[in-house]
């Protein structure tokens, strides 16, 4: 993935006080040609609706935060498309597709239905998906957006792509970039939890449906002064993000949190400080 928080070593250090995180190794971020914004009319082909869902899949689908071959916190999807119809057969499974296109459908927004053994919400006994109904809350993929990322799953997935192409009524794609094709900036906590996934795993100050595979952010004022021994609240929160392993909260697993490699929107240090000041109760 190319997009990493863009904060370069130079400002971390100086945010943090200490010299210790240019260890990290942070990359420094040149600044990228802005995107070209899809314009989804009557007109596209399928190779490039293909595309267009390889970047929502990538960008704001933030499907790689969860779904990439580090963290082990969900299972990979290159091959799911072909092992589609096996899912439907298993005797665990709950939901009501008949094909691939249903059934990749039915786990964007429905997770539940099918539950991959070993992945299910702790407890649960894989009956649980943590994973959250990507058309709804902060991740909120449109019709024709699903319609793309589904595209893409059965393309790399090898198998025939079904999935209807937009007419150019539905309306666009890629609601986190401004008329320009520049990636919208976010202004409040509550918009920059939303565009770098956190609310997909966390409850979060702010917000209302975040999920639960980490811990809630809202207790950090409290917690986050007391986590690290000699590390203030600042400090330790910052660290969180830029370098979750540094410290695992009790009861959850380590490699979960993402990595600032792991984003692929660049996260800049206005929002970043949005996010910590939201974190320790100072917004
Ligand atoms: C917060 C973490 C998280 C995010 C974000 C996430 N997923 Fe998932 N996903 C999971 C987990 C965990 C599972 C396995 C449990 C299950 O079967 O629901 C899963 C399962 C799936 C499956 C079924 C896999 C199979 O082998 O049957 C598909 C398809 C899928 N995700 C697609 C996506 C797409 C596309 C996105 C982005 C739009 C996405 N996911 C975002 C965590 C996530
Ligand atoms: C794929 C799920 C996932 C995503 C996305 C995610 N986190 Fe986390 N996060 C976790 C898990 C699990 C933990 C607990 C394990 C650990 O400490 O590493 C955690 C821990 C944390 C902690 C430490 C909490 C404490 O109580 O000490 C902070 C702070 C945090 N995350 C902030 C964020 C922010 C900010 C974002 C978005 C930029 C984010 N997380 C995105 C899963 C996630």
């Amino acid at each position: 993935m190319k997009a990493l928080l863009k904060i370069s070593v130079f400002s971390l250090a100086v945010i943090c006080g200490f010299a210790g995180y240019t260890t990290y190794g942070l990359p420094l971020i040149v600044p990228e040609a802005p995107p070209v914004e899809e314009k989804l009319g009557g007109d596209l082909t399928m190779e490039q609706f293909i595309a267009v869902g390889d970047k929502i899949y990538n960008g704001k689908g933030t499907c790689p935060l969860c779904h990439n071959p580090v963290g082990g916190r969900a299972p990979l999807l290159e091959g799911v498309a072909g092992i589609s119809m096996e899912r439907i057969a298993d005797e665990r499974y709950a939901g009501k597709a008949t094909d691939i296109e249903g059934y990749i459908r039915e786990s964007l927004i429905d997770t539940s239905a099918f539950v991959v053994e070993g992945f299910g919400k702790k407890g649960t006994n894989d009956t649980v998906s943590p994973m959250p109904d990507v058309s709804k809350g902060a991740i909120g993929l449109s019709e024709v957006e699903l319609n793309a990322v589904i595209a893409y799953l059965q393309d790399i997935g090898g198998v025939e792509v079904t999935v209807p192409l937009p007419t150019g009524d539905e309306g666009g794609v890629g609601g986190e970039e401004e008329a320009g094709g520049e990636i919208k900036l976010a202004e409040t906590a509550a918009e920059a939890f939303g565009k770098f996934g956190c609310t997909a795993c966390h409850m979060a100050p702010g917000i209302e449906d975040g999920g639960d595979i980490g811990p809630d952010l809202g207790a950090l004022a409290e917690l986050a002064g007391s986590r690290k021994e000699g590390m203030d609240a600042r400090a330790y929160v910052i660290e969180s993000i830029m370098d979750p392993n540094a410290f695992v909260v009790q009861d959850y697993d380590a490699d979960m949190m993402p990595v600032p490699e792991d984003y692929d929107v660049q996260m800049t240090l206005a929002e970043m400080n949005l996010i910590v000041d939201a974190m320790l109760g100072k917004e």
